[in-house]
Protein backbone atom coordinates (compact mmCIF):
# COMPACT_ATOMS: atom_id res chain seq x y z
CA UNK A 1 0.00 0.00 0.00
CA UNK A 2 1.62 3.63 -1.09
CA UNK A 3 1.56 6.50 1.15
CA UNK A 4 -1.66 7.62 -0.72
CA UNK A 5 -3.23 5.10 0.29
CA UNK A 6 -2.20 4.57 3.94
CA UNK A 7 -3.73 8.56 4.28
CA UNK A 8 -7.00 7.36 2.82
CA UNK A 9 -7.22 4.41 4.62
CA UNK A 10 -6.85 6.33 8.14
CA UNK A 11 -9.22 9.43 7.20
CA UNK A 12 -12.15 6.50 7.29
CA UNK A 13 -14.60 4.94 9.76
CA UNK A 14 -14.39 8.25 12.16
CA UNK A 15 -17.03 7.18 14.35
CA UNK A 16 -15.72 3.63 14.83
CA UNK A 17 -12.35 4.93 15.98
CA UNK A 18 -14.01 6.84 18.39
CA UNK A 19 -15.81 4.41 19.41
CA UNK A 20 -13.24 2.21 19.84
CA UNK A 21 -11.19 5.40 21.93
CA UNK A 22 -13.57 5.57 24.29
CA UNK A 23 -14.02 2.05 24.98
CA UNK A 24 -10.01 1.68 25.49
CA UNK A 25 -9.92 4.89 27.94
CA UNK A 26 -12.46 3.23 30.00
CA UNK A 27 -9.41 0.56 30.97
CA UNK A 28 -7.77 3.63 32.74
CA UNK A 29 -7.58 4.43 36.34
CA UNK A 30 -6.81 6.78 39.00
CA UNK A 31 -3.18 6.97 39.08
CA UNK A 32 -1.95 5.47 35.99
CA UNK A 33 1.04 6.29 34.27
CA UNK A 34 -0.07 6.29 30.25
CA UNK A 35 1.45 5.71 27.14
CA UNK A 36 0.01 7.99 24.01
CA UNK A 37 -0.24 6.68 20.67
CA UNK A 38 -0.24 8.91 17.44
CA UNK A 39 -2.96 9.56 14.99
CA UNK A 40 -6.81 9.94 14.50
CA UNK A 41 -7.75 7.30 17.04
CA UNK A 42 -4.96 8.34 19.67
CA UNK A 43 -6.12 11.69 19.23
CA UNK A 44 -10.12 11.14 20.68
CA UNK A 45 -8.52 9.11 23.46
CA UNK A 46 -6.07 12.28 24.34
CA UNK A 47 -9.61 14.41 24.04
CA UNK A 48 -11.30 11.51 26.38
CA UNK A 49 -8.68 11.71 28.81
CA UNK A 50 -8.87 15.33 29.14
CA UNK A 51 -12.47 15.32 29.93
CA UNK A 52 -11.31 12.72 32.53
CA UNK A 53 -8.67 15.02 33.77
CA UNK A 54 -11.11 17.26 34.10
CA UNK A 55 -13.41 15.89 35.96
CA UNK A 56 -10.76 14.82 38.65
CA UNK A 57 -9.04 11.76 37.60
CA UNK A 58 -5.41 11.78 37.97
CA UNK A 59 -3.14 10.52 35.47
CA UNK A 60 0.32 10.81 33.45
CA UNK A 61 0.93 10.78 29.92
CA UNK A 62 4.09 10.07 28.34
CA UNK A 63 3.49 10.89 24.70
CA UNK A 64 4.69 9.39 21.14
CA UNK A 65 5.08 12.32 18.97
CA UNK A 66 4.91 16.12 18.79
CA UNK A 67 1.32 15.65 17.41
CA UNK A 68 -0.13 13.62 20.66
CA UNK A 69 2.29 16.04 23.10
CA UNK A 70 0.36 19.41 21.45
CA UNK A 71 -2.81 17.38 21.38
CA UNK A 72 -2.24 16.52 25.05
CA UNK A 73 -1.65 20.47 26.59
CA UNK A 74 -4.34 21.28 24.11
CA UNK A 75 -6.84 18.98 26.06
CA UNK A 76 -5.34 19.84 29.52
CA UNK A 77 -3.43 16.03 29.50
CA UNK A 78 -1.01 16.23 32.32
CA UNK A 79 2.54 15.07 30.68
CA UNK A 80 5.59 13.31 31.81
CA UNK A 81 8.63 11.82 30.14
CA UNK A 82 10.28 8.05 29.91
CA UNK A 83 13.13 9.40 31.98
CA UNK A 84 10.74 10.60 35.11
CA UNK A 85 8.18 7.55 34.46
CA UNK A 86 9.84 4.13 32.89
CA UNK A 87 6.88 2.06 34.29
CA UNK A 88 4.19 2.25 32.08
CA UNK A 89 0.62 0.98 32.80
CA UNK A 90 -0.72 1.19 29.66
CA UNK A 91 0.26 2.25 26.31
CA UNK A 92 -3.16 3.37 24.44
CA UNK A 93 -2.30 3.23 20.62
CA UNK A 94 -3.68 2.98 16.95
CA UNK A 95 -2.86 0.83 14.41
CA UNK A 96 -2.77 0.35 10.55
CA UNK A 97 -3.74 -3.22 10.37
CA UNK A 98 -4.24 -6.15 13.20
CA UNK A 99 -4.24 -9.73 12.67
CA UNK A 100 -6.41 -12.53 14.45
CA UNK A 101 -2.95 -13.14 16.59
CA UNK A 102 -2.90 -9.53 17.49
CA UNK A 103 0.08 -8.88 15.62
CA UNK A 104 -0.25 -5.02 14.15
CA UNK A 105 1.30 -3.07 11.35
CA UNK A 106 1.90 0.39 12.39
CA UNK A 107 3.54 3.52 11.66
CA UNK A 108 1.36 5.45 8.97
CA UNK A 109 2.15 8.48 10.68
CA UNK A 110 5.97 7.77 11.05
CA UNK A 111 5.64 7.41 14.77
CA UNK A 112 6.39 3.91 15.02
CA UNK A 113 9.90 3.83 16.84
CA UNK A 114 8.83 5.90 20.02
CA UNK A 115 5.27 3.84 19.81
CA UNK A 116 7.64 1.04 20.08
CA UNK A 117 9.40 2.03 22.69
CA UNK A 118 6.51 2.93 24.61
CA UNK A 119 4.31 -0.41 24.27
CA UNK A 120 7.88 -1.93 25.36
CA UNK A 121 8.33 0.10 28.72
CA UNK A 122 4.10 -0.48 29.08
CA UNK A 123 2.61 -3.66 31.19
CA UNK A 124 -0.29 -3.53 28.91
CA UNK A 125 -0.63 -1.86 24.94
CA UNK A 126 -4.10 -1.32 24.27
CA UNK A 127 -4.95 -0.91 20.42
CA UNK A 128 -7.90 1.13 19.22
CA UNK A 129 -8.90 0.50 15.69
CA UNK A 130 -12.15 0.88 13.44
CA UNK A 131 -13.08 -2.59 11.99
CA UNK A 132 -11.50 -1.87 8.50
CA UNK A 133 -7.69 -2.08 9.83
CA UNK A 134 -8.64 -6.26 11.20
CA UNK A 135 -7.25 -8.59 8.62
CA UNK A 136 -7.15 -12.68 8.47
CA UNK A 137 -3.45 -11.97 7.25
CA UNK A 138 -0.85 -9.18 6.95
CA UNK A 139 -0.45 -7.36 3.99
CA UNK A 140 0.05 -3.80 4.59
CA UNK A 141 3.66 -2.19 3.75
CA UNK A 142 6.13 -2.21 6.90
CA UNK A 143 7.16 0.99 7.88
CA UNK A 144 10.75 1.19 8.58
CA UNK A 145 12.39 4.25 10.59
CA UNK A 146 16.17 4.30 8.99
CA UNK A 147 19.33 6.50 9.34
CA UNK A 148 18.97 8.73 6.28
CA UNK A 149 22.67 7.92 5.95
CA UNK A 150 21.64 4.38 5.23
CA UNK A 151 19.00 4.21 2.45
CA UNK A 152 20.19 2.87 -0.35
CA UNK A 153 21.71 0.34 2.06
CA UNK A 154 18.60 -0.87 3.13
CA UNK A 155 16.86 -0.72 0.27
CA UNK A 156 18.81 -3.20 -0.95
CA UNK A 157 18.41 -4.93 1.69
CA UNK A 158 14.44 -5.03 1.57
CA UNK A 159 15.09 -6.11 -1.66
CA UNK A 160 17.20 -8.90 -0.51
CA UNK A 161 14.25 -9.95 2.01
CA UNK A 162 11.61 -10.09 -1.10
CA UNK A 163 10.36 -6.73 -0.01
CA UNK A 164 9.56 -3.86 -2.74
CA UNK A 165 11.03 -0.70 -0.73
CA UNK A 166 9.36 2.86 -1.16
CA UNK A 167 11.09 6.04 0.60
CA UNK A 168 7.70 7.94 2.04
CA UNK A 169 7.73 11.26 0.48
CA UNK A 170 6.51 14.55 2.41
CA UNK A 171 3.28 16.19 1.19
CA UNK A 172 3.77 19.44 2.11
CA UNK A 173 7.43 19.72 2.23
CA UNK A 174 9.77 18.63 -0.78
CA UNK A 175 11.53 15.82 -0.42
CA UNK A 176 11.20 13.02 2.22
CA UNK A 177 8.95 12.64 5.00
CA UNK A 178 11.40 13.03 8.33
CA UNK A 179 10.68 11.53 11.44
CA UNK A 180 10.37 12.90 14.93
CA UNK A 181 13.65 11.54 15.26
CA UNK A 182 15.05 13.07 12.78
CA UNK A 183 15.33 10.03 10.47
CA UNK A 184 13.63 8.88 7.24
CA UNK A 185 11.21 6.11 6.48
CA UNK A 186 10.97 3.51 4.08
CA UNK A 187 7.61 1.81 3.60
CA UNK A 188 8.45 -2.00 2.61
CA UNK A 189 5.52 -3.95 0.61
CA UNK A 190 6.04 -8.02 1.62
CA UNK A 191 2.75 -8.81 -0.10
CA UNK A 192 1.12 -11.23 2.59
CA UNK A 193 3.34 -11.69 5.69
CA UNK A 194 2.99 -15.05 6.56
CA UNK A 195 5.06 -14.81 9.21
CA UNK A 196 5.20 -11.17 10.83
CA UNK A 197 7.81 -12.60 13.57
CA UNK A 198 10.69 -13.40 10.99
CA UNK A 199 10.00 -10.02 8.84
CA UNK A 200 10.16 -7.84 11.86
CA UNK A 201 13.58 -10.00 12.92
CA UNK A 202 15.25 -9.97 9.77
CA UNK A 203 14.19 -5.77 9.09
CA UNK A 204 15.77 -4.96 12.37
CA UNK A 205 18.85 -6.72 11.81
CA UNK A 206 19.69 -4.93 9.33
CA UNK A 207 22.41 -2.24 9.49
CA UNK A 208 20.99 1.14 9.58
CA UNK A 209 17.31 -0.22 10.36
CA UNK A 210 16.25 2.10 13.02
CA UNK A 211 12.33 0.42 14.03
CA UNK A 212 10.23 -1.27 12.01
CA UNK A 213 5.83 -1.06 12.52
CA UNK A 214 5.14 -5.10 13.26
CA UNK A 215 4.02 -4.81 16.91
CA UNK A 216 4.17 -8.08 18.26
CA UNK A 217 3.24 -7.75 21.68
CA UNK A 218 -0.57 -6.21 21.99
CA UNK A 219 -2.37 -7.16 24.70
CA UNK A 220 -5.73 -5.91 23.54
CA UNK A 221 -7.35 -5.02 20.76
CA UNK A 222 -10.72 -2.56 20.69
CA UNK A 223 -12.65 -2.69 17.86
CA UNK A 224 -15.01 -0.37 16.56
CA UNK A 225 -17.87 -1.86 14.66
CA UNK A 226 -21.11 -0.86 13.29
CA UNK A 227 -22.67 -2.85 16.28
CA UNK A 228 -20.40 -1.50 18.69
CA UNK A 229 -17.16 -2.31 20.23
CA UNK A 230 -15.50 -5.79 19.93
CA UNK A 231 -12.48 -6.39 22.54
CA UNK A 232 -9.98 -9.17 21.14
CA UNK A 233 -7.58 -10.29 23.83
CA UNK A 234 -4.36 -12.48 23.77
CA UNK A 235 -4.66 -15.14 25.67
CA UNK A 236 -2.34 -15.98 28.54
CA UNK A 237 -1.63 -11.52 28.88
CA UNK A 238 0.11 -9.74 26.87
CA UNK A 239 3.63 -10.37 24.75
CA UNK A 240 2.74 -14.16 24.91
CA UNK A 241 2.83 -15.20 20.82
C1 LIG B 1 1.45 6.39 13.88
O1 LIG B 1 2.73 6.32 13.32
C2 LIG B 1 0.74 5.11 13.63
O2 LIG B 1 1.36 4.01 14.23
C3 LIG B 1 -0.72 5.18 13.98
O3 LIG B 1 -0.97 4.63 15.25
C4 LIG B 1 -1.47 4.44 12.94
O4 LIG B 1 -1.06 4.94 11.68
C5 LIG B 1 -2.99 4.57 13.09
O5 LIG B 1 -3.40 5.83 12.72
P1 LIG B 1 -4.92 6.26 12.73
O6 LIG B 1 -5.40 6.10 14.14
O7 LIG B 1 -4.89 7.69 12.29
O8 LIG B 1 -5.64 5.38 11.79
Amino acid sequence: MNDRNVHDARGTHDHEKKAAALSAVSLVRDGMILGIGTGSTAAYAISELGRLVASGMEVLCIPTSYQSEILAVQNGVPLTTLLAHPEIDIALDGADQIDSNLVAIKGGGAAHTREKVIASAASELVLMVGSEKVVSTLDHAVPIEVLPYAVTHIEREVRALGGRPELRMATQKDGPVVTDNGNFVIDADFGVIDDPRRIHDEINAIAGAIENGIFLNVGEVHIGTADGVRVMRREGGAGCL
